[in-house]
């Protein structure tokens, strides 16, 4: 995966205040949002199961307003359904699932939960290869309207500052008359990012962001991620341990369904259990 030469990154942006404003904070999602408890998301004792499979059971894990959190755990462990769950996708068959203090992720619909600031960037990215990266943000940026209806209608001025300012955070500002088809894998994770930050989501659910990067696409994926969280709560799941290890404040590990041990990095590799699922000692 060295084919993609170095230079396909833009140098490193250094957001002014007011981009990092425009990034952030004062964001329509944080204006609804009542965290009053530093807690953005609670989920507690989250059951599913798939014909009597049980893929997820008695979850509970609680993400904080800013937090960057990683989840790592075997495959089949239950980490893309926990996501599913959140942005409901899945209905758990038993227990609570809160964005705030006051949304009851359980019975909102997917497009609701994405309205109140819930993001989610899958493995594979899913941009409109024809379009442009600006247009690729317009369109992200109006998710309400149809495609054509949407690059009709004119932005006003302060979307034009939140695309301006996310083409920098994403360091594509000198790609954006590209067709988005031409971009590099990692370019498109970039821009797929970037059409989640144009919608102002509070909390951002990343499903292995740097499966497939180049060495340098991962650094600067970890760069981002740090800057984002703060003014963001990130969710990641991720099996690149050494990126888990540039990244991370807190991990938890997933096994059958359940967390196994939460904690720092070092602190959950010292932890027998999870040792023992890891190597199958
Ligand atoms: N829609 C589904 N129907 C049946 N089984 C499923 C479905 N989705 C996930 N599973 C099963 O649930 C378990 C957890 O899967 P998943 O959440 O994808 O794990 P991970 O992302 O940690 O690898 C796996 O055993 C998987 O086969
Ligand atoms: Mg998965």
């Amino acid at each position: 995966m060295r084919a993609v030469p170095h230079l396909m990154l833009e140098p490193a942006f250094d957001p002014s205040a007011s981009n990092r404003d425009a990034i952030g904070i004062g964001n329509k999602a944080s204006a609804a949002l009542d965290v009053r408890h530093g807690t953005l998301l609670t989920l507690e004792d989250i059951n599913v199961s798939f014909d009597g499979f049980k893929a997820l059971r008695d979850l509970t894990l609680y993400i904080g307003v800013g937090e960057l959190r990683c989840i790592i755990g075997p495959n089949g462990a239950g980490k893309t359904t926990l996501m599913d769950v959140i942005t409901g996708k899945t209905r758990p068959d038993t227990g609570r699932a809160w964005f705030g203090e006051t949304l009851d992720l359980t019975q909102m619909s997917e497009v609701e939960i994405a309205q109140a600031g819930i993001g989610r960037k899958f493995q594979k990215p899913t941009v409109f290869e024809a379009l442009s990266v600006f247009e690729n943000l317009e369109l992200a940026q109006k998710a309400d309207k149809s495609v054509w209806a949407s690059l009709r209608a004119k932005l006003s001025g302060e979307q034009k500052e939140r695309i301006e300012a996310v083409l920098a955070t994403i360091r594509l500002r000198e790609s954006r008359h590209r067709p988005a088809g031409l971009l590099s894998h990692g370019q498109k994770q970039f821009l797929e990012i970037g059409m989640l930050l144009v919608q102002e989501p509070q909390l951002l659910l990343l499903d292995e962001p740097v499966a497939g990067m180049t060495d340098a696409e991962t650094e600067f994926t970890a760069e981002l991620f740090k800057s984002l969280a703060g003014t963001h709560s990130l969710m990641v799941v991720e099996h690149d341990m050494g990126f888990v290890g540039s990244i991370a404040d807190r991990v938890s590990v997933l096994h059958q369904g359940h967390v196994l041990a939460e904690g720092s990095l070092e602190e959950v590799q010292a932890n027998e259990q999870v040792i023992e699922v890891y190597l199958g000692r």
